[in-house]
């Protein structure tokens, strides 16, 4: 049966039709745009692709992961995930950030607006200044959406995208804020961000500028998780370093590169930190 929570787009009787006439002939795809009445709608399912066994592992494995960072979150199949980027979806909106609108949902079924250009197709499309300038609206919309509480949980970049100008979120698969605390979830998300945006732009001074512009807007219990997150890694680049480049595959690459960079910046983290206390404490004289 139809449920109509949530929705907050119509979509005509008959492109309804088509719609569902689309899902039918391809059974077997978890998600495809489809373009009707001229405009393009993009059909997710959540019952097609099983969870990964990698995934499976680290949730069951997760309980007794130390630090609480490296926790996975519950898997959301079937209308479970549905439910869960239908929820994502209204408290983003609802505190005012930009989301695809649901235009359709039943069961494991759910059709939205499109949002594209997704952004690591922006980033690829854009030319050095604008790069940057969208990338420090990316970290700039990272810290505004942490400090009004929200978690996007994985953030990869063909999961936002610029659209009208603004950025926007979607593709909610995890929860991270269920297996740790809020300001470690927030941290998770700035570091899943920070992955590729090292290994693409390199220029240190460059991503320095873009994490300062999360520390500036970021709650600082989500910056003192960061803090917390890079005294942990710290001492695993050391025998990192050993290890020869052959054997370092794309992801622990990428992962040493984000790890280095932070340790780097731990000034800044900290500045950020002191910066807050201050402000509290003249808060607290003036009151
Ligand atoms: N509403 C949308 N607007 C624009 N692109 C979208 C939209 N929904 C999905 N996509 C594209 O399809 C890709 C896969 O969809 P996503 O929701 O992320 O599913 P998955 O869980 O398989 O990652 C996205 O990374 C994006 O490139
Ligand atoms: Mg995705």
């Amino acid at each position: 049966m139809k449920d109509v929570t949530n929705i907050d787009e119509v979509i005509s009787p008959e492109d309804l039709a088509l719609a569902l006439q689309a899902i039918a002939s391809s059974p077997g795809r978890r998600v495809a745009p489809i373009e009707l009445s001229g405009r393009r709608l993009w059909i997710k399912r959540f019952d097609v692709e099983p969870l990964a066994f990698a995934k499976r592992l680290h949730w069951l494995v997760s309980p007794v992961l130390y630090p609480p960072f490296l926790r996975g979150s519950a898997p959301a199949l079937g209308e479970a995930g549905v439910e869960r980027e239908c929820n994502r979806i209204a408290a983003f909106r609802g505190a005012g950030f930009r989301t695809p609108s649901i235009i359709y949902r039943n069961g494991a079924m759910l059709v939205l607006s499109d949002v594209s250009p997704v952004l690591t197709d922006g980033l690829a499309a854009a030319s050095e200044p604008h790069r940057q300038a969208l990338l420090l609206k990316l970290f700039a919309a990272l810290g505004q959406m942490h400090s009004a509480g929200l978690v996007h949980g994985r953030p990869h970049l063909r999961d936002m995208s610029l659209y009208n100008g603004e950025i926007c979120f979607f593709d909610f698969e995890e929860a991270p804020e269920t297996t740790m605390p809020l300001a470690d979830a927030q941290a998770r998300d700035l570091w899943l961000v920070l992955l590729p945006v090292v290994a693409l732009e390199r220029d240190e001074t460059k991503c320095r500028a873009l994490l300062r512009v999360w520390l500036d807007t970021a709650p600082v219990e989500a910056v003192m998780a960061l803090s917390r997150f890079v005294g942990f890694v710290r001492p695993l680049l050391v025998p990192a370093r050993l290890l020869p480049k052959a054997l370092q595959g794309g992801d622990l690459e990428r992962f040493l590169g984000a790890a280095r960079f932070l340790v780097g910046a731990n000034s800044d983290m900290d500045s950020a930190i002191a910066a807050s206390g201050q402000r509290t404490a003249s808060q607290q004289v003036e009151s």
